[in-house]
């Protein structure tokens, strides 16, 4: 366009152009701001008499100009990007052929009107996951934005990626380059999106701010940073970068070759490449600990082999090293522990195919367990091997298989684990097994869980059957002598007057009444352990509570029965005599009260019930309180199953 030649002219004529002969602008250097609306005035215009002004057609910039009456306007808006100065030429003309030239230049003013500009706005850097920090990860003529209106260029980066954000940074406000700001780590993520921002004013000013966002993704590389790991292994640190074995364990028998590769606990010798997506190629070796040369080691398999026997009982701890093919310093190394022990021809057996013990429910776990059949043995398992002369391997523990509800101890013993609910017959594998050998054997332990009242005989031994005969008996004896010094000193004072009534009385009643047959014994002193069994029984048909079950335990009782005969017995007595037989009932509900009191520690039944209980402990009665104790069986029952926990496994856990 010549601007700068026609600026140049503009300087030289300025002083000529102010005023032309003819006419005058009010300002031949104005400014307009750009953007301007069509019809902005630039200038007034005077013309003299006689005199016409036109726009001079050679104007470089004529085109933009019109003049309207006396004003200079600009006809269109101007860019100032596009055209910062405007130079035009008006020419004032008359009549008499004089022209004169009036050079005007219109300054346009720059305004904030253009955004910055990326060069890209969509950028991708592929980086290794070990890029150093503080190193760059965009060079900064990649991000600087540029700006028509060359305003100053301020910058923001944000991460799209959640807990992404401190990794990367720009190096300053007006500085785009980004860098590494932390060490990177492929197993947090491996994917970052940036976004960029371009600003060409400084942010929370009153001024227009325009910006340009350029995204930036991120992709991260695994790298080969970490060696290899032994599996099953354990994290040690709560990043979860380094994980350690523990020893590998086999056994080889004392002399004797295996063709086999050895059977290692907790697994095959095995290494991986944590660095998965690159799982770079391993190799194991043997690097010390071999002795004799005795074990190798398959390079590629990891599997253990004999070269030749071992001959001395020592045990080998090998050293077996993983090593990356691509980079021998990436390498780790186990230890495996091979026991030589003597060759075990026999597995532990037991000698019964199955026992059977005996438990009550609701007992603490590590209870024992007692043998079947009324025994107070606890309940025993053992096994033999008959690679011993005594066929007593001291090597042998024992445990449950599949029954969490039961434990056996190291001895045998078989215990509850767990407090017991369920009135069932638990059936479960326990086996022996030789710690040495590893060799097991099993057999079948079924487990009666009976009611609770086994709990009274089995840990309470203070109250048996024996104990509250014998305490009824002095109670009995007691109630026996003190009635009958009643009686004789009742007869002694009123015997004829009394004598005298019951005979009158009785005389027309039925021939036998309890009360009398009561009389009866207590006339007898001789016969107290009969009498004592009477009272009891006395006492007992009275009661309500009486029930089918209890009677048929007093009939199995031998001392019970003669009682019974004798209470069926029918006499008519003297008067006298019945009033001492109902005091003599008053003292039996109170010895009743008592002995019920007694029991009530025990259980909560009222007393008939209970000493029946303790008059025959095999008895039936046992369902009676079953009936209350069984409504809460199941649910806690099964609460208990749930409690189980699984270990974890680390090899699942990576993959
Ligand atoms: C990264 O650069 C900063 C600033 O120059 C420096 O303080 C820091 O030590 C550097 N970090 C590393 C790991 O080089
Ligand atoms: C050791 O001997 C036992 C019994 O013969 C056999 O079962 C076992 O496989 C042997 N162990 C090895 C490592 O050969
Ligand atoms: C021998 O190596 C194979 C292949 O790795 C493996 O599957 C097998 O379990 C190994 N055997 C033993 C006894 O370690
Ligand atoms: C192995 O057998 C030998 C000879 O029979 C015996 O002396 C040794 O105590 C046994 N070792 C073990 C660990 O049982
Ligand atoms: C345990 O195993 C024995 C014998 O294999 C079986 O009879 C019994 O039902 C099993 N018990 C449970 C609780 O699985």
């Amino acid at each position: 366009m010549g601007v700068s030649h026609w600026l140049l002219a503009s300087v030289l004529f300025l002083p000529l152009s102010v005023t032309a002969q003819g006419c005058s602008v009010s300002d031949s250097n104005p400014s307009v701001p750009e953007n301007n609306n069509p019809g902005h005035v630039v200038a007034n215009i005077s013309v003299e008499p006689g005199f016409t002004v036109t726009i001079d057609p050679s104007s470089p910039d004529g085109n933009y100009f019109v003049i309207q009456g006396s004003e200079l306007q600009l006809s269109e808006s101007v860019d100032y990007e596009t055209d910062p100065v405007l130079l035009v030429i008006l020419t004032c003309d008359n009549n008499a052929g004089e022209s004169y030239s009036l050079t005007i230049i219109v300054t346009i003013l720059n305004l904030n009107d253009n955004s910055p500009v990326f060069p890209e706005t969509n950028l991708t850097r592929v980086i290794p996951e070990d890029t150093k920090v503080n190193a760059t990860i965009v060079a900064r003529e990649d991000v600087t934005a540029s700006d028509a209106d060359l305003d100053i260029i301020y910058y923001k980066l944000n991460s799209t990626v959640q807990n992404t954000n401190d990794y990367f940074a720009i190096k300053g406000v007006n500085n785009p380059e980004i860098y590494l700001q932390k060490a990177l780590n492929y197993d947090k993520f491996n994917f970052a999106t940036l976004l960029l921002y371009a600003m060409d004013n400084i942010e929370g000013t009153d001024g227009i701010i325009h910006t340009a966002t350029a995204t930036i993704n991120i992709i991260i590389e695994q790298a080969d940073t970490r060696p290899p790991w032994f599996l099953p292994c354990t994290f040690i640190d709560t990043e979860r970068s380094i994980c350690i074995s523990s020893t590998y364990t086999g056994r080889v028998n004392m002399s004797e070759m295996s063709t086999e590769p050895l059977t290692l606990e907790p697994g095959p010798i095995y290494a991986i490449d944590p660095d998965y997506m690159l799982n770079e190629k391993i190799v194991y070796s043997i690097v010390g600990g071999n002795s004799d040369n005795v074990f190798s080691v398959d390079a590629d398999t990891g599997n253990l082999t004999m070269n030749k026997v071992a001959t001395s009982a020592n045990s080998y701890l090998l050293q077996v090293m993983a090593t990356q093919v691509n980079n021998k310093q990436k390498y780790s190394i186990a230890n495996v522990e091979i026991q030589v022990i003597n060759k075990s021809e026999h597995a532990p057996r037991f000698e019964s195919g199955i026992y059977a013990g005996t438990v009550s429910v609701g007992l603490d776990p590590k209870s024992f367990v007692f043998q079947a059949g009324g025994s107070s043995s606890p309940l025993m398992i053992a096994a033999l091997d008959d690679d011993f002369p005594d066929k007593i391997n001291p090597n042998i523990e024992y445990y449950i298989r599949n029954n969490t509800n039961f434990t056996a101890t190291k001895d045998g013993l078989i215990l509850t684990n767990v407090i017991l609910h369920s009135l069932e017959t638990a059936i479960m594998e326990a086996v022996a097994k030789d710690t040495v050998s590893l060799q097991e054997g099993s057999t079948v332990v079924t487990v009666e869980i009976t009611a609770a009242k086994a709990v009274t005989s089995a840990s309470d031994k203070i109250y048996t059957a024996q104990d509250m005969g014998i305490l009824g008996g002095i109670l009995a004896a007691l109630l026996l002598i003190a009635l009958v010094f009643l009686g004789v000193m009742i007869y002694k004072q009123y015997g004829n007057t009394v004598k005298f009534l019951i005979n009158k009385k009785f005389s027309k009643d039925f021939p036998g009444s309890y009360n009398n047959q009561a009389y009866r014994q207590d006339e007898h002193p001789d016969l107290s352990a009969n009498k004592q069994e009477s009272t009891v029984t006395k006492t007992q048909q009275p009661s309500l509570f009486l029930t089918p079950s209890s009677e048929q335990e007093i009939h199995g009782l031998p001392q019970t029965s003669p009682a019974f005969t004798i209470i069926s017995d029918q006499k008519v007595e003297e008067e006298e005599e019945e009033e001492k037989v109902e005091e003599d009932t008053k003292h039996e509900k109170e010895v009743k009260s008592i002995l019920k009191t007694d029991r009530n520690e025990g259980d909560p039944g009222y007393k008939a019930v209970w000493f029946k209980t303790d008059v025959d402990p095999s008895g039936e009665n046992v369902e009676v309180i079953n009936d209350s104790a069984a409504d809460y069986d199941d649910d806690s029952d099964q609460d208990l199953r749930e409690n189980e926990k699984e270990e974890e496994d680390y090899k699942d856990d990576h993959h």
